[in-house]
């Protein structure tokens, strides 16, 4: 309906339009409309005007100003800006346009009007057919005829932002029909629920770097489903997947192949699609590993002790013993599962091979061992940790929990022997755990990192990337990082 008077394009005010791009697609002549536009109402030329000018004409456009203002104000303001003018131009009329584009020598395809009225220099333009910018009016302040046409005006524009939302939302849904084709491969996300993942976050915007024809979606499958789901993912050509709680041990028995670390830790979240079937990976280890030695953990030669014996606290377990630490200590609520997590370490003889070249005579046996919590004060003696939380407590919303209690005098003396401290949570950002550990000036990180390195690595594996380290560049990554 309003059609005529939306402009062609809009900026905060006349000094913000991006004229080298104007000038890049062809444009080289600007009218402009003087009052409320370049200066405030009736003000004359000043710096920040000159200097704009001076800009345009070293870009290479004719400039000229076209005001409805008499004679005395436009002469002395074009003067001072030394650029042809026409006064009482009684814009909308196209009269005055057309006489412009005459003296400028440009044409309806290369002159651009640019104007703070809808209802004379927008409409105008338009109406003779030249490219339109409504910019922001200067002064806050106007006279009252005006203010009844800012009421109008904001009519239009309300109109004009519907249509132009409308143009965006047309423009991304064609984008994404474009992105998937008849060759695009699909990865995705097995796990229940999987609402909140951040997985398609990472994978998504790799794909797009890297320039990878695939798309990452998340699959909500319940336990009852998991067989179905795996071989139907093969059957339907999926590329990879990922898999979360509660099926990181379950899918292992659906597989056709098992990473043999992957296989010791008893738990996978990468499948990679083979001929036969998936092969099952557990890339949380060398993601937290990346993680920690990014950030300038050092393992190796360090006491590390790990708190929980859940799931996460396994897989951190095991990256830990193949990273050669002095002592390995597992403390858990239940001493029991600590325990099997240091016996299946030992059969794992991951400790062996990798201690095997090590310059010094400690077997295994004191090197790795299990407590319960409430024993841990007694077991510390007085050796510094690094400490690698990965129970769940302290999780959000429960922000205010900690494993170990630092307001007993048991818990101030065990914070006290940290040397540094990794949580695998990331909600929050800095657990209670963290924090306890960098007011006494330890070096932390949250789990965020290897939240993204364990779906870069995965996304990698995916693709036939991973050879050991991460190919993707630090700026995508950070790009990444700074949205989880
Ligand atoms: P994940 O897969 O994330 O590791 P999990 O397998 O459920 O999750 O493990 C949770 C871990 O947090 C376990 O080590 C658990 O201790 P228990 O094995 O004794 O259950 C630990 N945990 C949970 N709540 C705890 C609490 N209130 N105090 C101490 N440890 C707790």
């Amino acid at each position: 309906m309003f059609q005529s008077f939306y402009p062609k394009e809009t900026a905060e005010n006349a000094y913000e339009v991006d004229y080298k791009g104007l000038r890049a697609r062809g444009y080289k002549a600007i009218l402009y409309d003087i009052d409320n536009t370049l200066v405030e109402h009736n003000a004359p030329a000043d710096d920040r005007s000159r200097a704009l000018i001076e800009e345009l004409k070293g870009l290479g456009f004719q400039i000229l100003v076209l005001s409805n203002n008499k004679e005395p104000r436009v002469k002395s303001f074009a003067d001072a800006l030394q650029i042809p003018y026409i006064y009482k131009a009684a814009k909308p009329s196209i009269k005055q346009y057309q006489a412009a584009m005459v003296m400028l020598g440009s044409d309806e395809e290369t002159t651009v009007l640019i104007g703070d009225q809808i209802f004379t220099d927008v409409w105008g333009a338009n109406r003779a057919g030249m490219h339109s910018i409504l910019v922001g009016q200067l002064a806050k302040h106007e006279e009252i005829q005006i203010i009844l046409k800012r009421i109008l005006e904001r009519i239009v524009m309300r109109e004009y932002e519907k249509v132009k939302a409308k143009e965006q939302r047309l423009n991304i849904k064609n984008d994404n029909l474009i992105s998937i084709g008849g060759k695009t491969r699909i990865t995705g996300l097995l796990g229940y629920p999987v609402e909140h993942t951040k997985s398609p976050l990472i994978h998504n915007t790799l794909a797009a770097f890297f320039g990878d024809d695939l798309a990452y979606v998340p699959f909500p499958v319940s336990p009852d489903d998991l067989e179905a789901a795996v071989k139907g993912a093969h059957a339907l050509g999926i590329l990879g997947l990922n898999v979360t709680v509660p099926h990181k041990s379950n899918v292992i028995p659906f597989l056709s192949e098992i990473d043999p670390l992957a296989g010791q830790v008893g738990a996978v979240n990468t499948l990679v699609r083979t001929v036969s079937g998936f092969k099952g990976y557990n890339t949380d280890l060398p993601g937290l590993s990346i993680a920690m030695r990014r950030a300038g953990f050092e393992i190796q030669g360090k006491n590390v002790l790990i708190l929980g014996a859940g799931g996460a606290a396994r897989a951190a377990a095991f990256m830990c013993a193949g990273e050669k630490p002095a002592k390995l200590l597992i403390a858990n609520r239940s001493v029991d599962k600590a325990e099997r997590i240091v016996e299946d370490i030992r059969n794992s003889g991951i400790m062996a091979t990798e201690n095997k070249d090590r310059d010094r005579d400690q077997d295994q046996e004191t090197v790795i061992s299990a407590v319960s919590l409430s024993d841990l004060c007694s077991v510390m003696s007085d050796d510094r940790f690094l400490a690698i939380q990965c129970t769940s407590v302290g999780l959000a919303p429960h922000d205010k929990d900690c494993v170990i209690d630092p307001g007993s005098d048991e818990g101030k003396a065990i914070f006290d022997s940290f040397d540094g401290g990794v949580d695998l949570i990331y909600k929050p950002a800095e657990t209670v755990f963290l924090s306890e550990i960098s007011k006494r000036g330890g070096k932390t990180m949250n789990g965020l990192a290897m939240l993204l390195y364990q779906g870069v690595i995965a996304y990698e594996l995916f693709t036939g990337r991973w050879n050991g380290e991460i190919s993707a560049d630090e700026e995508v990554l950070n790009r990444i990082f700074s949205k989880l």
